[in-house]
């Protein structure tokens, strides 16, 4: 093997050009002098359409923080990375990219090299195991406090019936009467804190019907100017599951999105099937995706990790309910929900296992 002094400018590029890892070359003014053939892939551009480009127009969306990039390998000639910056390419396609960032000098002009990577499938996993502990915790938490509260309220309540049983008192019937109203309503509230405790009543149904109905419903209350478009593969079999939650999630989800889309736009309601998938670190062979996307503003920074906790809501009078039960009622049929979001996108994606009857 030669030393690398020895090796050939064409043999040095050949390595840069089969590099697994996108490789960038900007010069001062951030416009692309070189790009390998993985950067061609990452970006789905050819190398002519890449060459001569602001790195700004290589995206529809980033939140790469390339001010710090400049100022650390340019101005300070020290190496610079960003983990888990969002990307969104030319073609709409979203992902997580890491990036690494240095100077090289050519010829003794300066330029930034930077190496991206995207992650999607390392960060899905981390993500639905991190998804699940908050779940767990959440949970747990509810139903500690659902406890504590229910308790004395059964005592509230017995107290109250007896003393209806003071015949011709007109007053301590009305009093008694409200003590158990009261006491009624708190536990309702109670009750809906707890989430759906019944198991899911599963049957064989058609998916796609399921989501009509959801789409009627959602018509029905469609005041400002939203398309509901429906990209749906006919070629998807029944699949066993409770039809009744799943249209709760999915209206939940599409309830949501409507109300994001204050003035007017669009929500896609799609479905895939995925194949060899791993669902709580389970493999499974075929999943239904049911993907829901909306083009409004996107989720709230501020709440974007802690969606699927109860209570979590952004909304006068929200309860924040929905997605908390809507991963209850999936986790119920060993599915996966998750969200990705970034402004202008917002899509929810739900994967449902085919499983057989038993
Ligand atoms: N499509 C969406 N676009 C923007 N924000 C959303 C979307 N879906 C959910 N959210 C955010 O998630 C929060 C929680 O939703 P949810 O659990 O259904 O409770 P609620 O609808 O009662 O607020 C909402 O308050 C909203 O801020
Ligand atoms: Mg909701």
């Amino acid at each position: 093997m030669p030393k690398n002094k020895t090796l050939k400018h064409d043999t040095l590029l050949s390595i840069c050009e089969n590099l697994a890892t996108a490789v960038i070359l900007l010069d001062e003014q951030l416009i692309v002098v070189y790009a390998n053939d993985s950067a061609s892939e990452l970006f789905a551009l050819g190398h002519k359409r890449f060459l001569g480009q602001e790195f700004e127009s290589l995206f529809n969306y980033h939140n790469i923080d390339i001010k710090r990039i400049i100022s650390h390998t340019l101005n300070e000639g020290s190496d610079c990375h960003q983990h888990r910056a969002d990307a969104v390419f030319l073609d709409s396609r979203h992902a997580k990219i890491t990036l690494s960032s240095r100077k090289i000098t050519i010829e003794s002009n300066p330029y930034i090299m930077l190496e991206c990577r995207a992650l999607d499938e390392e960060i899905k996993h981390d993500k639905a195991s991190h998804q699940m502990h908050q779940y767990i915790a959440a949970r747990t938490l509810i139903r500690g406090l659902a406890h504590e509260i229910k308790n004395p309220l059964g005592g509230i309540r017995g107290a109250a019936q007896l003393l209806q049983y003071e015949v011709d008192q007109q007053e301590r019937d009305e009093c008694a009467t409200l003590i158990i109203e009261q006491a009624d309503r708190l536990t309702e509230l109670v009750d809906r804190l707890l989430g759906p405790n019944q198991l899911p009543n599963k049957t064989w149904c058609n998916i796609h019907q399921t989501l009509e109905s959801v789409v009627k419903l959602t018509m029905l209350s469609n005041h400002s100017q939203i398309n509901v478009i429906k990209d749906y593969d006919p070629s998807i079999p029944d699949i066993f599951i409770d039809q009744g939650k799943i249209q709760q999630v999915v209206l939940n989800i599409v309830r949501n999105a409507q109300q994001a889309l204050t003035e007017g736009g669009e929500i896609t309601l799609q479905t895939r099937i995925r194949h060899h998938m791993r669902i709580h670190n389970k493999a499974m062979k075929n999943a239904l995706m049911i993907k829901v996307s909306d083009n409004g503003p996107g989720i709230d920074k501020a709440i974007r990790d802690t969606l699927f906790y109860p209570m979590v809501t952004n909304k006068d009078g929200g309860s924040g309910l929905g997605l908390a039960i809507a991963q209850t009622l999936i986790d119920q049929h060993d599915g996966y929900i998750e969200c990705e979001s970034w402004p202008g996108h917002t899509e929810f994606n739900i994967y449902l296992p085919f499983v057989n009857q038993q």
